[in-house]
């Protein structure tokens, strides 16, 4: 593969700036977006830039530096055919499962946080349970104001959660239990190439993977330290999606290891793409909603879990994935997409997608069902610094 001199050039400024792209960019006189240009090709093979610029200068790339195979073909000086193939030192094929068990495998070291001193037991209320329905979240988009109307990096995702959980929590009425259903898309990238795994559709996102990884976790665990430190008990329920399908793996893996010494904080690992819970006379079905059609979710549910469909009077389905609010009532059971708290990125602006943003907190009487909700609207973190 031949690289133009300003692509390694590219590569280059951002191996002497430690992969800052903003740094290595201004050192260009160039703007980050068009850095980025320049490395796509880079991250679409998904190898480490250096390797790639040692090849491009016709050196064999070394072993340690490679993430993937190369092959090159050519003639030489006297115009002989040649082709010449590296692999990385510890080459081997791996599957997404073979990689999230090796990572579950390191999480033994992984320090438990501690207790979470609860609320005062007279604060808590016996036969209600509040439900934080997050949308959404795509940690590590990247959208920029000029492009899509609006800025969006790591900073806005977590300083913009943590407000809206805070504010939620703040207000929460007085229940039992909190159960915080992560719809899926938590995380926007799920490889180093940003690009979803399916469709290979290429991705803005912010800084390196690593960075994403690490924000991400520490949200939802602030997340849950926060719904933790208002309600007797919460169960963190995270839905498999299209964005993130690895990430959500080992994210629910390394959350139940931090929260280990908690017992009152319970993390469901199941990997089943629908999760059921029943509270009191209400049925609850929690899904992503990129692969079943959403009108069918009803009849999902009566053949899922036939018991708790028969044992209730209200039941609703939580899906994600279309980044905008409806609610639909069908028959014996509602549906309820939800909204988010990023914007669009500039693909979808561009396609005419528009909808309002926000994080909603429900409450649910196990007598009476779905009494209310509670919301923190976009306009609430206009004024925010970020
Ligand atoms: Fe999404």
């Amino acid at each position: 593969m031949q690289l133009t001199a300003r692509q390694i050039e590219a590569i280059e400024a951002v191996e002497a700036h430690d992969g800052d792209l903003y740094a290595a960019a201004d050192s260009m006189g160039i703007s980050q977006p068009s850095i980025r240009k320049l490395l796509s090709e880079g991250r679409r093979r998904g190898e480490r830039p250096r390797s790639l610029a040692q090849l491009a200068r016709g050196e064999a790339p070394r072993e340690d530096l490679m993430l993937t195979s190369f092959s090159r073909r050519g003639k030489d000086e006297d115009g002989n055919p040649f082709s010449e193939s590296w692999r990385p030192a510890n080459w081997k094929k791996q599957s997404v499962h073979e990689l999230a068990r090796r990572f579950v495998a390191s999480l033994s070291d992984l320090p438990a946080l501690k207790k979470i001193k609860g609320p005062n037991r007279c604060k808590s209320r016996r036969g209600t349970t509040n439900l934080l329905k997050l949308g959404d979240l795509h940690v590590g988009l990247l959208v920029w104001a000029r492009e899509a109307g609006h800025n969006w990096d790591l900073r806005h995702s977590e300083s913009i959660l943590h407000a809206a959980v805070s504010y939620l929590m703040g207000r929460a009425p007085q229940a039992e239990k909190l159960i915080i259903f992560n719809a899926g898309d938590y995380f926007h990238v799920d490889n180093t190439r940003f690009e979803t795994e399916a469709s290979g559709h290429k991705l803005d996102a912010d800084g390196r993977f690593p960075r994403i990884a690490e924000t991400g976790l520490r949200m939802a665990i602030r997340m849950i330290e926060a719904g933790a430190a208002t309600h007797p008990e919460v169960e963190f329920i995270s839905s498999d999606a299209n964005h993130d399908p690895m990430s959500n793996i080992w994210m629910r893996l390394a959350l139940r290891e931090a929260f280990r010494n908690n017992p009152r904080v319970h993390i469901d690992t199941e990997p089943a793409p629908f999760h059921y819970r029943q509270v009191g006379n209400t049925a609850i079905g929690f899904t992503h909603g990129h692969k079943c059609k959403w009108r069918d979710l009803p009849e999902v549910m009566a053949a899922d879990v036939r018991d708790i469909w028969g044992a209730t009077r209200y039941r609703m389905w939580k899906i994600g994935h279309v980044h905008h609010r409806f609610v639909q009532d069908l028959r014996g059971c509602s549906v309820e997409a939800l909204r988010v708290l990023p914007p669009g990125d500039a693909w979808h602006v561009g396609a005419g997608y528009r909808s309002l943003r926000d994080l909603r907190l429900e409450t649910i009487d196990h007598e009476y069902g779905p009494l209310g909700e509670d919301i923190f609207p976009e306009a609430m973190w206009e004024g925010l610094a970020v």
